[in-house]
């Protein structure tokens, strides 16, 4: 197997960063590549910040922030700093033109041996690959927000990737410290969009649009359609402000050109989207964000539209649909992977001996939104996926 020792992380935002952190922070020599200068010491800095943050705190027995900080070089060429690369996370945009342009520099430029990743949230990761000439070396390594105190990473197997690589990549993943304890990594069988937590709760996503579109047409205020929403969790609108409109109108409409036009946009989002009113991020989405995340008042009374059984029901049959397309084979990773990767608890295990009344919930959503990717799914039907634990 690949001795890895050098990583290379190309597009250093959001993510890229999280990554090169717990990177150095396992010893690995990273060099931070992405298009200008002041975004790869932007990143620098950040990920220095953050060293000196948990310094101070006594989280590195024995060593300085500095050590770490010592192993990590800044680049704005990536076929110059592929040279000596023995691993490659690409975290660009969520774009596969510009990920296939990353991915053919690299492949051109780096040693034989070097495992090129991506961290795409989405994304084939053989459609990336296809432009290598090392398929065998191309796998996913998706990360979630923040890495460091996110327990999940997904090592996803293209369909040309070698079992040796995914492996070294799970070995890789396994060494990155998190704050909230061991990492979990899930191994994902096989290349579908979302892989495996992005993919059970996106079609939650079908049901929000279908809220959101009934309840502007009713009159009823998004504080409202928030307050349908038990008190503890982040509400349907502030989580959609928070993600960023843009990601779910461009998410959405991968899904619906890969698993079913259901997912496109809807017309609430769509305007949102058209009119870049995109969420926290720029200041204003559902809500006004310029005073810090919102609390939706409770006096403002309940839409009653939102009704929690339906993505609980729709996630179980997403998950059910992940264990009969081959992605996962075992219910137990989709709840796993599932709390280790957004702190959410799994559909799984919870409806062990639920699903006929689970299949009736999905037939009445189906009636309910005209959405036919609702439809329980075989697997679901047959009750046999309780066996696959
Ligand atoms: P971001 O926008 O914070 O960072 C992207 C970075 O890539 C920017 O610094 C940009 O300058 C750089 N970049 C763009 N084109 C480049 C190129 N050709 N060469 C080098 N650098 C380039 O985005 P974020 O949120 O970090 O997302 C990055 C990837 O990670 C996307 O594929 C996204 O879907 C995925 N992802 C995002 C998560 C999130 O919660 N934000 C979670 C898991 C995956």
């Amino acid at each position: 197997m690949v001795d890895i020792k050098n990583l290379v992380v190309i597009g250093v935002g959001q993510m890229g960063m999280g990554a090169a952190q717990v990177a150095l922070m396992a010893g690995f020599n990273v060099t931070l590549v992405d298009i200008k200068d002041e975004y790869v010491d932007k990143a620098y800095a950040g990920i220095d910040a953050g060293m000196k943050k948990l310094e101070a705190k006594g989280a590195f027995q024995g060593k300085t922030a500095a050590d770490f900080m010592a192993n990590c070089k800044k680049s704005t060429d990536i076929a110059s700093a592929m040279k000596d690369a023995d691993l490659m996370i690409e975290a660009v945009v969520e774009d596969m033109d510009v990920k296939k342009k990353v991915f053919k520099t690299c492949d051109d430029n780096a040693p034989a041996h070097c495992i090129l990743a991506s961290n795409t949230s989405t994304m084939s990761i053989t459609e990336i690959g296809s432009v290598t000439n090392r398929q065998d070396k191309v796998i996913g390594m998706h990360f979630f927000n923040p890495v460091i105190l996110m327990r999940c990473v997904e090592v996803i197997y293209g369909e040309k990737s070698s079992d040796e690589s995914v492996n070294a990549g799970m070995e890789f993943a396994g060494k990155l410290p998190c704050l909230k304890g061991e990492r979990y990594i899930a191994k994902v069988l096989k290349d579908g969009p979302g892989f495996i937590v992005n993919r059970i709760t996106a079609p939650v996503q079908i049901y929000q649009n279908y809220v959101f579109d009934k309840a502007e047409a009713e009159g009823k205020t998004w504080e409202q359609l928030d307050n349908d929403s038990p008190g503890g969790a982040m509400p349907t609108c502030v989580l959609a402000d928070f993600v960023g409109i843009d990601t779910l109108f461009h998410g959405q409409n991968y899904y619906a050109k890969t698993l079913s036009p259901d997912f496109a946009p809807g017309k609430v989002v769509t305007k949102m989207f058209n009119e870049g009113i995109l969420g926290a991020k720029t200041g204003k989405g559902f809500y006004d964000w310029s005073k810090g995340r919102p609390k939706p008042d409770r006096k403002a009374g309940k839409a009653r539209l939102y009704k929690l059984k339906y993505p609980l029901a729709i996630m179980l049959n997403e998950g059910c649909r992940v264990l009969e397309e081959g992605i996962a084979t075992s219910w137990k990773v989709c709840d796993d992977a599932l709390m280790a990767g957004m702190n959410m608890p799994g559909p799984m295990k919870p409806n062990l001996n639920n699903s006929e009344k689970q299949v009736e919930v999905l037939n009445e959503l189906v009636e309910l939104t005209g959405k036919k990717y609702f439809e329980p799914c075989e697997l679901l039907k047959s009750g046999k996926w309780v066996e696959m634990e």
